[in-house]
């Protein structure tokens, strides 16, 4: 039988550095356009806007899909309010991007590829940790679309970094050190802090740690993100485990910064759709012992290079 490991070394935070922050939202050469078939409010410098005038119970037409994808690209993460939609229309608006991915570690909702998150006084919030979905899988979640079905009446709000702009920021000697370096995912150590050890020791053979690198390319927008989270990166290959906590708690510890964060104050029927390819979030745990509910369906991405 498989011995399950409980969280290795605790990687902890870094102190952030003061001074001036690159904020490119955009890929070099990329001119900023204004969007036609929708109203877009930007609530962040480089991450995060609010869209005005898209419904998604209805099919969207193409060119309303053909800019949202483009805004998704552009801002990362994109909400929608007043969205009092069925599971099913959620799941039609995800479709949009591509197949569904099932996640057989947690609870589906009303079918296996909707997950449902209820956390109340009996189940604590687990998911205040900055992470990436799904990196122990071989091929990430490609994004998430999020609703909110019941909102605490101050608090639970949700929190996504930019990790273009966490790699574009860090100091350049670490920039090259990083270059070429892959690093281990691994669901155990995340999901041991709220699952008992029988289910993760039968999971584990299912899900092997796999490798990726530690700077990721993205697919379509080509820019370079940093792909290693506090949640499932265990170590970097090659290094020992002192140099490698070393320099992950660096590399964590941009998620931190504020410049490329964007924080969301959840409304009921509030919906979130983030590029999963490039960001980390963070679901802030300060709404106890109130209920928050949220129904999440996730469009399978590809294998990180
Ligand atoms: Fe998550």
């Amino acid at each position: 039988m498989t011995t399950v490991v409980l969280r290795p070394a605790h990687v902890p935070d870094t102190t952030i550095v003061e001074g001036p922050r690159v904020l490119r939202r955009l890929p070099e050469g990329v001119p900023s356009r204004p969007y036609d078939v929708f109203g877009l409010r930007p609530l962040g410098r480089v991450i995060g806007a609010e869209i005005e005038g898209v419904h998604l119970a209805r099919p969207l037409t193409e060119p309303v899909r053909a800019e949202l994808h483009r805004a998704f690209l552009e801002w990362k993460v994109l909400f929608f309010r007043d969205q009092d939609i069925t599971p099913a229309q959620q799941r039609a608006f995800a479709r949009n991007w591509g197949e569904l991915e099932t996640n057989p570690l947690l609870p589906a909702g009303d079918s296996d590829d909707v997950t449902r998150f209820s956390r109340d006084a009996a189940m604590p919030a687990f998911e205040n940790i900055w992470h990436t979905d799904v990196t122990f899988r071989p091929n990430p979640a490609l994004g998430s679309v999020l609703r909110l079905v019941r909102v605490p009446a101050a608090g639970g709000d949700t929190m996504w970094a930019d990790m273009a702009a966490a790699y574009d920021n860090l100091p350049a000697d670490v920039r090259r050190r990083i270059t070429g370096l892959r690093a281990v995912h691994d669901f155990v150590p995340g999901f041991a802090r709220f699952t008992d050890p029988e289910f993760l020791a039968a999971r584990q053979a299912e899900f092997p740690p796999v490798e990726h690198p530690v700077v990721r390319t993205h697919p379509e927008t080509g820019r370079r993100t940093l792909f290693v989270n506090p949640a499932f990166t265990t170590h970097i290959v090659g290094l020992d485990r002192a140099e490698s906590d070393a320099l992950l708690r660096v590399l964590f510890a941009q998620a931190h910064v504020p410049e490329f964060q964007i924080r969301f104050a959840w409304t009921e029927n509030a919906v979130a759709f983030w590029d999963n390819r490039a960001t980390q979030h963070y679901a802030v745990n300060d709404y106890a012992p109130e209920v928050r509910v949220a129904e999440r369906v996730a469009i399978a991405g590809d294998r990180p290079y």
